[in-house]
């Protein structure tokens, strides 16, 4: 509250008069897109973020002043509103997150402290006015058929594929300007993953401004007003009903409920009937096919402990890592240990922290799962691979005896929980805590193609998490699928929840 004052107050005096208040508001701002937006997009908006070497597609270069997602015709820059709106829906199927819950005052900043990064923001008179869009006549079998015919006149086809699979003859060769691959969306996927934004109107803007930087043109000379919904149509008829309400909008609050007796690590304890369900959209961290999109989870607070219960699709079980082309299927939660206000004003970076905030870390493993609960044969069954596969490849030695430390499968009869619990200050900081602090305890169960995990800790243990009646937590969850190749960064992930205490 008292930080909005000042800022207001700032923003007044800043039209008015001294240079060093103005540069307190840009102080403030640069602040903000550091925390949240340098270890992707670099600390001098180069696109070369710390984090970036490992996020495909790659985070946008802003000092080259090309964007994707405009209001305005090809070639222009993106208005004051562009920006605002890529902030708060994020980039969906991409590493770019919604930002919805920062406060709006933040978002503002932060888009006048982005476009300081490039020239073509100078010269806003001259800047052409946003293309007009008006509102969509209702879809009909006949507009979708005429769309289908437009279709094919434009050539859509030749990119995103005669049904619309984004396999037309020259996706494969598509490069963007920065000369990376680049693929034509696959229509069938669904409105959910469409980066532009999925309503009516905002896939007519996309073909009428096209996406700059992208082989994607715009055509707005190409199509007189009711071609252009009849092709909006079309698009929309690709998808069916199921997708356009697959994934769950927005970021989601969570709510724990207060239960009088202590949850167990039973994955059928009734509790669970009781506790409030929230579905979490994850987003990818790098491209690929198939990631884990959502994850279901429920949160219950008893008397001395808490439980965390998750639930998520995975189509096979990986639970071992022994040989290097095998990965784990895992999930995760993250929170901020001292709990922060609850208007967000100063949360920490989504990717493990900043040098400010710690945040505490609990990974479930479902190799680990294995290794505690597998019991002798298991264990012997593991070894008996491990030294197979050190035969068969020597040079992996060295890595199995020191270098996987903690992951090491030789290491498994130390195991008590399937959890190990990490703490971290920034991106590249993670580290595990000792023992003594290794208090989180898991149970996994892979069945019909569904995981269940639950993570269980005592409430007033030396790492938190600070779950008090009234207080809000920020929370955040990530999860890997180990046949997509999901290990380390490579993962899906949520943006920072608000967890309310009820
Ligand atoms: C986890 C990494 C990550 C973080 C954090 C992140 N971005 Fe991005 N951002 C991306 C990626 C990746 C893209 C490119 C997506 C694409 O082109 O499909 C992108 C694209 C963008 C674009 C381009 C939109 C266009 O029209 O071309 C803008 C603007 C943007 N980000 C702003 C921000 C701001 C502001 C922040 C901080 C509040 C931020 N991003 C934080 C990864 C990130
Ligand atoms: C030269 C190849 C090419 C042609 C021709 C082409 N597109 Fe695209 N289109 C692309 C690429 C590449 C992308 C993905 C850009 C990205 O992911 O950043 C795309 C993306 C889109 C999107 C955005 C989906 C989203 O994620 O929001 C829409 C809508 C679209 N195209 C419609 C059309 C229509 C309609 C036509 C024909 C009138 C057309 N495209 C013709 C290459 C093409």
């Amino acid at each position: 509250m008292k930080r909005s004052i000042l800022f207001s107050v700032l923003v007044t005096l800043g039209c008015l008069l001294p240079p060093m208040l103005v540069f307190a508001i840009d102080q403030e701002a640069e602040n903000l897109y550091n925390r949240h937006c340098a270890a992707c997009h670099g600390i001098k908006g180069d696109g070369e973020g710390s984090a970036a070497y490992l996020l495909s597609p790659k985070p946008r270069n802003f000092t080259l002043g090309v964007y994707k997602f405009r209001s305005t015709p090809t070639g222009e820059p993106p208005t004051d509103q562009d920006l605002l709106r890529t902030l708060k829906q994020g980039i969906p199927g991409t590493p770019m997150p919604a930002w919805d819950r920062l406060p709006e005052r933040d978002l503002v900043a932060i888009v006048e402290y982005l476009k300081s990064f490039s020239d073509i923001f100078e010269d806003e008179e001259s800047m052409e006015p946003p293309i007009l869009i008006n509102a969509p006549p209702p879809l009909t079998v006949e507009s979708v058929k005429a769309g289908h015919q437009v279709y094919q006149e434009l050539e859509c086809f030749k990119c995103h594929g005669p049904g619309g699979k984004g396999d037309g003859p020259t996706a494969p060769s598509l490069k963007d300007d920065e000369d990376r691959p680049i693929r034509p969306y696959d229509f069938t996927r669904g409105p959910s993953l469409m980066k532009g934004g999925a309503s009516a109107q905002a896939i007519y803007r996309t073909f009428m401004t096209g996406l700059d930087g992208t082989p994607m043109p715009s055509f707005i000379d190409d199509l007189e007003e009711e071609q252009r919904w009849q092709l909006v149509h079309y698009i929309q008829s690709l998808s069916s009903t199921r997708q356009a309400q697959a994934l769950p909008k927005g970021t989601p609050t969570l709510h724990a409920i207060k239960v009088s007796t202590d949850p167990s690590l039973d994955l059928s304890d009734p509790i669970w009937t009781k506790a409030p369900v929230a579905m979490v959209p994850l987003r990818p961290l790098w491209a690929r096919n198939n990631w884990v999109d959502s994850i279901k989870v429920q949160i219950v607070v008893g008397p001395k402990t808490a439980a965390f219960r998750f639930e998520w699709p995975d189509v096979r079980k990986d639970e071992e890592t022994i040989r290097p082309q095998d990965f784990r299927d895992a999930v995760a939660i993250q929170y901020v240990p001292d709990a922060v206000s609850a208007d967000y004003v100063g949360i920490p970076f989504i990717g493990m922290g900043d040098k400010e905030n710690a945040v505490t870390i609990w990974h479930w493993k479902a190799d680990w799962e294995a290794d505690v609960t597998g019991g002798f044969g298991d264990v012997v069954r593991k070894y008996g691979k491990v030294m197979d596969q050190m035969v068969v490849d020597l040079t992996n030695e060295k890595e199995y005896l020191s270098g996987r430390g903690a992951d090491n499968p030789l290491s498994i009869h130390k195991r008590k929980s399937s959890v190990e619990v990490l703490k971290a200050k920034g991106f590249g900081t993670l580290t595990s805590l000792p023992p003594t602090a290794q208090t989180v305890k898991g149970r996994g169960v892979w069945r019909n193609g569904v995981w269940t995990v639950v993570m269980h800790q005592v409430l007033d243990s030396a790492v938190g998490p600070p779950l008090r009646k009234g207080q809000s937590l920020p929370f955040a969850v990530a999860a890997w699928d180990g046949t997509a190749g999901d290990r380390n960064g490579q993962k899906s992930v949520s943006q920072w929840m608000e967890l309310v205490i009820e």
